[in-house]
């Protein structure tokens, strides 16, 4: 049984993010999308928001379950029998921090990382990026799924 991660904040999931996670799917058996408790960045939804939407938008894939994880992603990766981390690469600029990532996840746990090259169409997507242009009332509707729209929309009605 091979069983990949899908790590992230997820602050909201975009089609970037589920672009990898549903290629991730057809590669492997099982796909874990794992979302970092991390308490210390602010963050516009909350931790049952974030896995709500995640867990809606890839509930067509059997094969793919959404789950949390705090502390280090290696030790999440043993304790869940998972060998492998995949990571979307957007650009040049997302490479030096991921090496160093991968380089250490695999120097730690042995965990190798998994660099899959994103969509083009997607490759200047953020989830920060998403917030701040719906934030001041950019259309971001074929960024992000359309549940992920609503909530968007919602959340900066309430904020403003
Ligand atoms: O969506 P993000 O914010 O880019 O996700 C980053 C994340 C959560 C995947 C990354 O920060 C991470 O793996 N954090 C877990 C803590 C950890 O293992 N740190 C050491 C990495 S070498």
């Amino acid at each position: 049984m091979r069983r990949a991660v899908c790590p992230g904040s997820f602050d909201p999931v975009t089609l970037g993010h589920l672009d990898i996670i549903g290629r991730s799917a057809a590669l492997y058996d099982e796909v874990l999308v794992a979302v970092g408790l991390n308490a210390s960045k602010q963050r516009m939804f909350s931790f049952s928001e974030r896995t709500d939407m995640l867990r809606e938008v890839t509930s067509a894939w059997s094969n793919v379950s959404v789950t949390s994880f705090d502390g280090l992603i290696v030790d999440f990766c043993k304790q869940n029998d998972v060998q492998v981390i995949v990571k979307g690469l957007r650009a040049i600029s997302d490479f030096d921090y991921e090496l160093q990532m991968a380089q250490m996840n695999h120097g730690l746990q042995g965990v190798e990382t998994m660099f899959m090259t994103t969509n083009p169409l997607y490759s200047f997507l953020s989830s920060s990026l998403v917030k701040e242009v719906a934030t001041y009332g950019g259309d971001v509707s074929n960024l992000v799924p359309d549940v992920v729209h609503q909530r968007l929309l919602a959340r900066v009605r309430e904020q403003s």
